[in-house]
This record gives structure tokens, sequence and C-alpha cells, in this order.
């Protein structure tokens, strides 16, 4: 289940007045963030990154959740959306981001909201989607978090934000893990073309995204895509995975009748409550021929650009996958 990692930042009230603006304060110096979502992969590395930075940060949990934040970050236990109504596919990405923008609104808090790629649809890297393009969702998932966005956007009196994320990898990911798994096997199955192009970034550099975004005049009211510039060719990020794990690249390339039972397979294990990371949506995504988005408009209006390239990116998630056992022990060599 998605919810939007949603940061937001207001000035310690005793350090800093309301209208100090944002672009003269030392980063993190004095400011509190508080971040929805933050058991999990992306809210983690937010957190975790702001803490870091000298943050004051505050985790907003489910009421009774017993999973873990980051360490140094403070547990506020709020319900954002009835549990029951979450379980509507799609309800905790809008509901909760009403929510949530409300409350920013009512603390004159500078409010980030985590969107997604996926508003934008697919593209390719001949014509990547640019920021005002008009949204093509291909998925439920994708239409939520349109739908979220559209809740941000129609806000009024609320300085917001809107990040779009592509595909995001690094430690503490899920989606990305049975790939490392099988290559540290030495297996590369591939379930669609090799050529097909995405926009990847690691979740270091979304969560300096975040930060720049939370902390920049030039930010409000806009919207970004959040991507490494250079986009990756599936077999290349195969090939690359091959080499983190030390072994050689022979990729087997599986009927597609054989995933979209996978996938069917999967989609009805995660309804009944085991999410599956190959499940409907993923099929959707698979044959949609890409997805790459521009992300000059990030570089041109906030300066960021994504630093960690796809070799360092996929040699830290591994690193951090071994060490925490989500990946077995790397042995020598093939
Ligand atoms: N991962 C990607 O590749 C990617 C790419 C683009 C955008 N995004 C966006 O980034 C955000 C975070 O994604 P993620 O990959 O970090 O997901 P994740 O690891 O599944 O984390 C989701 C977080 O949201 C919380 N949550 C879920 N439903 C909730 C609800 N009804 N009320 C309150 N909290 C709820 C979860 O809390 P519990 O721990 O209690 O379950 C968890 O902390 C999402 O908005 C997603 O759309 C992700």
């Amino acid at each position: 289940m998605d919810t939007p990692a949603i940061p937001f930042s207001r000035p310690a009230p005793s350090e800093a007045p309301a209208a100090t603006p944002d672009t003269h304060l030392t980063p993190g110096l004095g400011r509190v963030a508080i971040v929805t979502g933050a058991t999990g992969f992306i809210g983690g590395a937010v957190a975790s990154r702001l803490r870091d930075r000298g943050w004051r940060v505050r985790g907003i949990t489910r009421p009774g959740s017993r999973k873990s934040l980051p360490a140094g970050v403070e547990r506020v236990e709020a319900r954002l959306v009835a549990d029951e109504v979450t379980a509507a596919l799609g309800r905790a990405n809008v509901d909760g981001t009403r929510e949530t923008a409300e409350a920013a609104r009512r603390h004159g808090a500078r409010l980030v909201h985590v969107s997604s790629h996926a508003v934008a649809g697919p593209a390719p890297a001949e014509r990547p989607s640019l920021e005002n393009d008009p949204p093509n969702p291909i998925t439920s998932y994708g239409v939520s978090k349109q739908q979220a966005e559209d809740v941000v956007r129609s806000a009024t009196e609320l300085r917001w934000t809107i990040l779009r994320p592509s595909a995001v990898y690094g430690g503490g990911d899920r989606a990305f893990l049975p790939l490392f798994r099988l290559a540290r096997l030495g297996l590369f199955p591939l379930i669609q073309d090799p050529r097909v192009q995405y926009t990847l970034v690691h979740v270091d550099d979304v969560a300096r995204a975040v930060e720049v975004a939370a902390t920049s005049e030039s930010a409000v009211g806009e919207a970004f895509f959040v991507g490494h510039p250079a986009p990756v060719a599936v077999g290349e990020m195969m090939a690359a995975l091959a080499g983190v794990f030390g072994r050689r690249y022979r990729p087997v390339t599986i009927p597609s009748g054989l995933i979209w039972a996978a996938a069917m397979l999967g989609q009805g294990l995660s309804r009944c409550g085991w999410p599956q990371p190959l499940d409907g949506k993923l099929w959707r995504d698979l044959r949609a021929g890409g997805f790459v988005c521009s992300v000059g408009k990030a570089r041109r209006v906030l300066g960021f650009e994504a630093a960690i390239n796809l070799a360092e990116g996929l040699a830290r998630t591994a690193r951090w996958y071994v060490e925490h056992r989500w990946v077995g022990p790397v042995s020598a060599g093939p």
C-alpha cells in the first residue's frame, strides 16, 4: 500500500520567525520536518537525510504501528485516513494527501508532496515526458497519484511543491529486490524487451531532492520530475547487476504468456493481502514501452541533479541488501 511520503517543514517557532525566507537559512538548522510514510522506503530515507542535516524530524505513523522509524526520528501517531477507507484502492493517496495538505495549511508549513512519474505515463527516451505534458497515467495507481496532485494544486493558502520521482531503487526497496536476489544467483530473466528505457533514481538522490524542494523559494507552486539524467535500458541494468555480483551476464527471455500468468497470480495474492512485486500494475507498466522523463526543469529551477549513477547506485543498494540480510552473502565468483 502506498501513501504519499509528504515531508513538510516550518521554522521551529523559537528559532526562526515564520516570515524568514527559506533560501537564506543554513540547511536544516533549527527546522522541523514532519514526514509521513517515514516507516517506508522513501519516507525513511527522507527522514534520515533531514535528521543527518540537522532538522528536527517527526515521523507520522499509523496509530498502534510497531514499524520502526529511523533512529532519532520522533514518533507521532496520527490517523491520516480511516483504515477501512484506505482499503479502497487509491484512497490512501488522495485522502491522505488531502489531510496532510490541510494540516500543512493550518500550521503555515511548506508541503513537499511526493507524487510519481506514473502520473505522466509512458514515454520513450526520444521524447521524454515534460512536467507540463497532460497527465497520462495507465494504472489505477497513477490515476490516484494524479488525483492527489490535483488536491495539492487546488489547495489555497498553501506553499506546495510536487516531486515526481521516477522508478526509485536503493536500500530498503522491495520492488527491485527480486532482481538483486536472482542476479546474486547468476539468473537474469528478461521479462520485457531489453532495449526499453527507463528513468531511474537512487533513493538518496530523492531524499536530497526533497530537502532542496523544501528549502528553495523557486520550488513553490511547481512540479518537478526527479530522476537520473541518463535513462537506462533494461538490458543495460541487468548487465550492470551482473557486474555488481561478479556474475556472467546470460539473460534468459521469459515468454510473455508466462509473465502474464504470473502477474495475474500476483494480482490475486496482492488483493488477498500478500503484496507481490509482479502484479497487474507491473504487467501494464512492462507492456508500456518505457518511462523516460526530462529532468531539465529541476536542474534549471532548483539547481538539482541526481548524482548517483547506475553503477554506483546498484553497488550501494546491493551492499545494503547484503548487510541487512535481504540478499545472501556474495561469493567470490561465478
Ligand atoms: N518506490 C518508488 O519507486 C516510488 C516512485 C515514485 C513515487 N513513489 C511514491 O513515494 C511514496 C512512498 O513510496 P515507498 O516506495 O516508500 O512506499 P513504502 O515503502 O510502501 O512506504 C509507504 C509508507 O506509507 C505508509 N502508509 C501506507 N498507507 C498508509 C495510510 N493509509 N496511512 C498512513 N500511512 C500509510 C506506510 O506505513 P506502514 O509502515 O504503517 O505501512 C509506509 O510508511 C508513495 O507516495 C509513492 O507513491 C514511490
